[in-house]
């Protein structure tokens, strides 16, 4: 875990109210996994907490990081406003990762702003047999398709692409046809919980991306607990920042 100042290399628009940033910063992208984030100081002076970002794709070759930004409060509304050429602190790799293990067939699930981890993930683990499903509010929200490693079925809340459907419409279909070996999913709560759902009924591996508020960002404040089943059906809490953001879906307990 490295705390650096990162250089914007480029901050364009990755689809509707999503700004894509490339960062440099060679120390960090040595070393990060799917799956994991990075703590970035809003870059004003005012916010003393960071914000935790997701990695959509890490390049240590070309020691880049690039990210996907959602607008949503002042924080990230200054992080979106970067330029090339600006710094940022960025605290990182922070988290638990993805892991593909010898899993032969992944079935990947992204809503939102979700989808970019899971890109990370497709980039690391996608096989011929894998396939992704993604859900979006309208096509002018699609990213993550054009360049995705394995077969991608895009849906949306007004059909217009792909189906109107929820994301796990087309997912129990495909379950249905062929089984995977493992889920990796990463969106809204409530999509998190349907696919908790699905793959806990027919046992089939899953692991959950979990957000949750974030304070220290390495485990020290607490500030980020969510409540987690343990195999005794007893239940503790564990830290997203530390300990997940990525969970076995069986010990995820929703609504705690
Ligand atoms: C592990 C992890 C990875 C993340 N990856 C990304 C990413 O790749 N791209 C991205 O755009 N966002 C990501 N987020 C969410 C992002 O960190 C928050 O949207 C951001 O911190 C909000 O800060 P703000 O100052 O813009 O908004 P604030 O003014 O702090 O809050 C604005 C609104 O967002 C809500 N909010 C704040 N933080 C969260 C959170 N963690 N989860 C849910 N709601 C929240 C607040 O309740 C409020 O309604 C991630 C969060 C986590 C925990
Ligand atoms: S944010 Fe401090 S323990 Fe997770």
């Amino acid at each position: 875990m490295k705390d650096i100042d990162a250089k914007v290399l480029s901050s364009d628009m990755l689809a509707e109210g999503l700004i894509r940033i490339i960062l440099y910063a060679p120390d960090i992208a040595a070393q990060a996994k799917p799956g994991q984030f990075i703590h970035m100081l809003v870059p004003d002076n005012a916010h003393v907490l960071r914000r935790p970002i997701s990695l959509m794709a890490m390049d240590a070759h070309a020691g880049t990081l690039t990210l996907a930004i959602q607008p949503k409060g002042r924080g990230t509304q200054i992080l979106c406003a970067m330029k090339p050429g600006d710094s940022v602190k960025c605290l990182g790799p922070l988290g638990t990762g993805f892991d593909g293990g010898d899993a032969k067939t992944i079935y990947f699930v992204g809503g939102g702003v979700g989808v970019a981890p899971i890109c990370g993930a497709m980039d690391a683990f996608a096989t011929e047999t894998s396939c992704a499903f993604f859900g979006f509010r309208t096509r002018n929200h699609v990213y993550g398709m054009t360049q995705a490693p394995c077969r991608v079925v895009a849906v949306s809340d007004d059909g217009s692409i792909g189906e109107k459907a929820l994301v796990t419409k087309p997912l129990l279909e495909e379950i249905e046809k062929k089984r995977p070996d493992l889920i990796m999913a990463c969106g809204p709560t409530p999509m998190l919980a349907a696919v908790q759902k699905i793959a806990v009924e027919r046992d089939i591996p899953c692991q959950l991306s979990l957000e949750e508020r974030m304070g220290c960002g390495i485990g020290a404040c607490l500030g980020c607990n969510v409540k987690i089943t343990c195999p005794d059906g007893s239940w503790c809490y564990k830290r997203v920042c530390k300990d997940g953001p990525v969970f076995d879906a069986k010990e995820v307990a929703f609504g705690g």
